[in-house]
């Protein structure tokens, strides 16, 4: 069988895969914050894929969809067959700034160390190890001179840790339309379920982010001239923003839930054989105990359930004053069945009939995306777990992810294709913290799957 020439190719290579994989890491494309224009990292992580994709023959083009955004790296395998289903994988080159705070590092972000089977760097794990997988599948492949079973498109974005911009607006515009149609999309930028848990994600949460200002005096004013007489911004935010959530667990913003469905008892039962420890999490993330909607378990409360965070809160001055302005950043994660903008129009509701009617306030920079969801009888979720299985010779579980990817949202209604989640990382990597790692082993056993993936989807469709 062709798959087993490649697997042994991938076994022998994988020290040089390593080795590029830190070239790859060292390159400091930080796409946000202050970091972001420094040494153009951007620019050179872009040139980096290039060059990886020209080698192994691709037709590759690097895509400036506008003048500030950064490059799409666009590759295409050689000799593309319409006998051949194609399969369109995603990816970033972009990573997180490093000042998180830049003194926790224990290592330079960017020098590439490696510790006890982890590459402790900016990006490791999300996303260049788990997106530079899929390409070192293929380089191998082709090297022990087989022809790929499936056709690939690359498409690897710098944008994604800030919004994803230069793609959505290539995805909106038709740029995928070229390869329609597609067999389906391959991601891996989510996590395992666990170390030596190997998984395949069925489904993200959506979000809805907005930032809310409340206006007060026309500048900060002393409290002791000006005190009863003036509305505080901050007292104003803070009571609108009161047990958003209730003592069950359940948000309390009317309509909230609206097309909120049920979890069918198939999934209900694979959550419900996955280990969980919760203690081990309260350790992990030291907190001394879990809450929530208490008649969920655990992963269904983490994967399965709606979400509203405020993820920050700030006004004034620790000093005698009344603040001119209060401002908070609210964000909840979606699950199939709800609408963002209702959700998004249900908050902003509820949060401005709590306010004075005289009070100004001010919604903006919001983020909507819906959740995305593949069917567990969905045909390719055989071939993806079959994939698993042989890349790491383990059994593979089936998962969601709380997280969002709004990029794959807009990739799977654009090419109507499935998009097959196959993470490769931990939840234990730091991703946009300090000392951000990815398994060794992993990147090992993901290569192997991605390739073992290509050969078993090349198998899925008859020809
Ligand atoms: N890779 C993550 C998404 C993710 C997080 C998947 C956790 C699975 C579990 C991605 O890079 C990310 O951080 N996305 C943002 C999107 C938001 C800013 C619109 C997120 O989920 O917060
Ligand atoms: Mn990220």
């Amino acid at each position: 069988m062709a798959l087993g020439n490649a697997l042994a190719q991938i076994d022998a290579q994988v020290q040089r895969y390593i080795d590029q994989l830190k070239d790859f890491v060292r390159i400091p494309s930080v796409s946000t914050g202050t970091d972001a224009q420094a040494d153009g990292g951007v620019a050179q992580a872009a040139e980096f894929l290039v060059d990886q994709f020209v080698q192994m023959g691709f037709r590759t083009e690097k895509v400036q969809v506008s003048n500030d955004t950064n490059p799409l790296i666009l590759a295409q395998s050689p000799e593309p067959s319409p006998n051949r289903p194609t399969v369109l994988v995603y990816g970033h080159y972009d990573v997180q700034g490093v000042d998180n705070p830049r003194s926790a590092w224990e290592v330079d972000p960017f020098a590439a160390e490696e510790r006890d089977g982890f590459l402790v760097a900016r990006g490791a794990s999300d996303n260049k190890g788990p997106s530079f997988a899929h390409l070192k599948a293929v380089e191998a492949m082709l090297a022990v001179g087989d022809s790929l079973p499936v056709d690939l498109v690359f498409l690897i974005e710098g944008e994604e840790e800030c919004g994803s911009r230069a793609l959505s607006q290539f995805v909106a515009e038709g740029g995928l339309d070229q390869f329609a149609p597609l067999l389906c999309t391959v991601i891996s930028d989510t996590s395992m379920y666990g170390p030596d848990k190997p998984s395949l994600t069925l489904g993200l949460r959506g979000i809805v982010y907005t930032e809310v200002e409340v206006f007060g005096p026309a500048q900060d004013i002393h409290s002791g001239l000006f005190g009863n007489i003036v509305r505080n911004p901050n007292q104003l935010l803070v009571d609108a923003l009161a047990r958003l959530i209730d003592t069950e667990g359940r948000i309390s913003v009317p309509d909230f839930y609206a097309g909120v469905q049920p979890l069918s008892a198939r999934e209900k039962d694979l959550y419900a054989a996955l280990d969980v420890d919760e203690e081990a999490y309260c350790r992990e993330l030291g907190v001394a105990s879990l809450v929530g909607e208490l008649e969920y378990p655990l992963l269904e409360r983490r994967w399965t359930r709606p979400t509203l965070d405020i993820n920050f809160l700030g006004g004034g001055s620790p000093r005698t004053i009344i603040p001119a302005t209060a401002k908070a950043a609210i964000s909840c994660r979606l699950v199939p069945g709800q609408d963002p903008e209702h959700v998004l129009a249900a908050l902003e509701g509820h949060i401005r009939s709590r306010l004075p009617e005289d009070t100004r306030s001010e919604f903006k920079n919001q983020h909507l995306s819906p959740a995305y969801y593949l069917d567990l009888d969905h045909p390719l979720v055989e071939p993806a777990l079959k994939a698993i299985h042989t890349g790491f010779g383990l059994e593979p579980v089936l998962t969601r992810e709380g997280g969002s990817i709004p990029i794959v949202v807009d990739i799977a209604a654009r090419t109507g294709a499935p998009v097959l989640l196959v993470g490769l990382g931990q939840i234990t990597d730091n991703w946009h913290g300090p000392n951000e790692c990815f398994s060794l082993r992993d990147f090992h056993r993901g290569i192997r799957t991605s390739a073992a993936l290509w050969h078993h989807l090349g198998q899925a469709v008859p020809t």
